[in-house]
């Protein structure tokens, strides 16, 4: 057996009937005994892509062969820009091709666009199959795979479609990421120093202590990362489940953020890096509306600069960029009767939902773009 740097930690999302667990540590994937408690079925669906397959996939079959008689599997095309209709429907496709039934559980083998799209096929085929989250990128395992939210991208909007629908289980294989391209793990950082500003300022201080361990993909900083990011996500998601209130923090940097991915074109910009050039805007407003002092600004900044992701946001339209952020945010899922909800650093540590003045948005774009 392989000795192991880190032990199995299991962090466990507490929503009664739908509670489950979130399992991290190293060489999950291959190992039978990982996914022992599944529903019992004669078929299991892996969901994947073109990229992850070849990497994982034979890993996982190998893992599951001793519980399924049939375990099926559907390759989808790589990309954000294929988070769609299109490639949702090639998962109905192979799950009726094949006569899968109501038993057959999914298991999604990948990052978060593969999650997301497994997610509600899952939701929707038969109306509910139950199925299993293996996330394979770092903002997988610290966000997107956790807490049950599904969704496929409109033209208009991000996220536009979907459902809230809880996996049976979670598995995050640290040893996945050692394949991860450097850009990707600055995008899943990105998601990770989400959580200092808005929950925990002591987790912000490991952050910033540990940058480089992380950008290093250093086996006992990213179990750490993985772990505490979450807890922090089961608390606030086992709090409101369906984003009625509290769990809208979790979406500090998005709405700035989804404007850059629709506005770009999405796959253009990783949402990570969208994200996190989103956290840098949302904490100037923060500050603009006496929130928090420009030292805390510039510290998220820096933390954000030396993850390796873009602190200036696009410029969407010569003419008016501010007008053209402002269109694209009012299709984000927060606006109210036409105004722009954002999520603004209430004090380091803690965050609130509020619209802003117009205009002290606009003076925000056109501060934090080139
Ligand atoms: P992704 O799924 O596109 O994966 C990034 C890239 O890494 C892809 O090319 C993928 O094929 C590749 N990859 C995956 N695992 C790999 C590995 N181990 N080794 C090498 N390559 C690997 O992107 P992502 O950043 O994981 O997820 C972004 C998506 O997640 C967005 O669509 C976003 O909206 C969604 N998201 C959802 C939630 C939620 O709560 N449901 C939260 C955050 C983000
Ligand atoms: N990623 C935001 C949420 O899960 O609510």
């Amino acid at each position: 057996m392989t000795a192991l740097n880190t032990p199995t930690e299991t962090v466990r999302i507490d929503l009664a009937d739908r509670s489950y667990d979130i399992l991290i540590g190293e060489n999950l994937l291959e190992q039978a005994g990982t996914y022992g408690q599944l529903p019992k079925a004669a078929a299991a669906m892996i969901v994947t892509n073109t990229t992850v397959s070849p990497l994982y996939e034979a890993a996982l079959r190998h893992a599951l062969s001793g519980h399924y008689k049939l375990i099926h599997s559907v390759q989808l095309p790589d990309g954000e820009a294929h988070k769609d209709w299109v490639t949702l429907n090639l998962i109905f496709d192979k799950l009726l091709g094949l006569a899968c039934d109501r038993k057959t559980v999914l298991f999604a083998l990948g990052g978060g666009v593969v999650g997301d799209m497994a997610g509600f096929a899952a939701a929707s085929f038969m109306r509910g199959v139950p199925f299993v989250q293996v996330p394979t990128t770092l903002l997988a395992q610290v966000d997107s795979s956790v807490g049950g939210k599904t969704a496929i991208n409109h033209p208009m909007g991000k996220n536009m479609i979907g459902a809230f629908y809880q996996p049976q289980r979670v598995v995050c294989d640290l040893g996945v990421l050692k394949t991860l391209p450097a850009r990707e793990l600055s995008a899943g950082l990105a998601e990770i120093i989400k959580y200092g500003p808005i929950a925990d300022m002591a987790f912000f201080d490991w952050i910033d202590a540990n940058m480089l361990a992380l950008k290093a993909c250093d086996t006992h900083a990213m179990a750490h990362a993985v772990k505490r990011s979450c807890e922090i996500k089961a608390f606030v998601v086992g709090q409101d489940e369906r984003e009625s209130g509290l769990r809208a923090i979790l979406n500090f940097g998005h709405t700035f953020g989804h404007a850059i991915e629709a506005g770009l074109g999405y796959g253009e910009w990783l949402h990570g890096e969208a994200v996190g050039c989103g956290m840098v805007m949302a904490a100037n407003l923060s500050a603009d509306m006496g929130l928090i002092d420009a030292a805390f600004v510039k510290r998220l900044t820096d933390l954000i600069a030396r993850a390796g992701l873009p602190i200036k946001g696009p410029v969407l339209d010569a003419k008016d960029n501010a007008g053209h952020y402002m269109a694209l945010m009012l299709h984000d899922k927060k606006s109210v009767a036409g105004d722009i909800q954002f999520i603004l650093i209430d004090g380091p540590g803690k965050a609130r939902v509020s619209a802003a003045p117009q205009v002290m948005v606009r003076a925000v774009i056109d501060r934090c773009c080139a």
